[in-house]
């Protein structure tokens, strides 16, 4: 039925929603800044920049410049790779191995469609980078979910129409994105409960008796 299946990085394949957090928490502490679970899902699928600009909503100190901005992304972002060093190959069940392996025997094109520009180092900590045909992340978009474009670059990295391809999502705004782009998506976690989603799934098998 789906010729390709686009498939988000965090919250999806491999779970650094906690690495987010915690990096994210830093910076938000040292400026004294509310920052809880809650806000911090606010920031799926969200570019690193407006990550910040959502965070900064509960700042009220003096102005800041967008150079003291972009220092203060580029700190998480320190943090957070600190943080990705310690993922390993084990951080990817053999449930999501297993399905991906599954979709791929069966002729489907498999490609990332992530906001993340550490999206390449990820994959390689977890070696999933041989597995994908082909990676569409936050180094190649201008605009970040829900904006579709990143799908839209992964579907035409795999030489595929976005109505031929199924999105796998777990945020909101990635939902959003993928119906904007003319595709089918499926959603996990707390994406299964959005209005939009096509087929709402509990666990990542279950892709297979969507596709297959
Ligand atoms: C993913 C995550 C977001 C994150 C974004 C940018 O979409 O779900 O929480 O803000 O990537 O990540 P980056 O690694 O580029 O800072
Ligand atoms: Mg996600």
């Amino acid at each position: 039925k789906f010729k390709g299946i686009l498939f988000d990085l965090d919250g999806v394949l491999v779970h650094t929603d906690k690495l987010h957090y915690r990096a994210w928490k830093k910076i938000a502490d040292e400026c004294g800044i509310l920052f809880n679970e809650e806000i911090n899902n606010l920031l799926r699928g969200v570019s690193r920049m407006e990550s910040l600009e959502i965070i900064l909503r509960n700042y009220h100190g003096p102005a800041l410049s967008q150079k003291e901005k972009e220092a203060l992304a580029e700190e998480k972002n320190n943090y957070y790779k600190e943080e990705l060093k310690s993922m390993t190959p084990d951080d990817v069940t053999v449930e999501v191995r297993e399905t991906l392996a599954a979709l791929k025997a069966a002729g489907i094109k498999i490609a990332i469609g992530s906001s993340s520009k550490n999206t390449k180092f990820i994959l390689k900590r977890v070696g999933l980078d041989d597995v994908f045909d082909a990676v569409s992340d936050g180094t190649n978009i201008t605009k970040s979910k829900p904006d579709p474009e990143v799908f839209l670059k992964a579907a035409e990295y795999i030489a595929l129409a976005p109505e031929d391809c199924l999105v796998v999502e777990d945020a909101v705004a990635g939902i959003e994105a993928a119906k904007r782009g003319g595709m089918k998506a499926a959603g996990i976690g707390d994406a299964a409960f959005c209005e939009k989603t096509d087929y709402p799934i509990t666990t990542f098998a279950d892709l297979k008796d969507i596709a297959l």
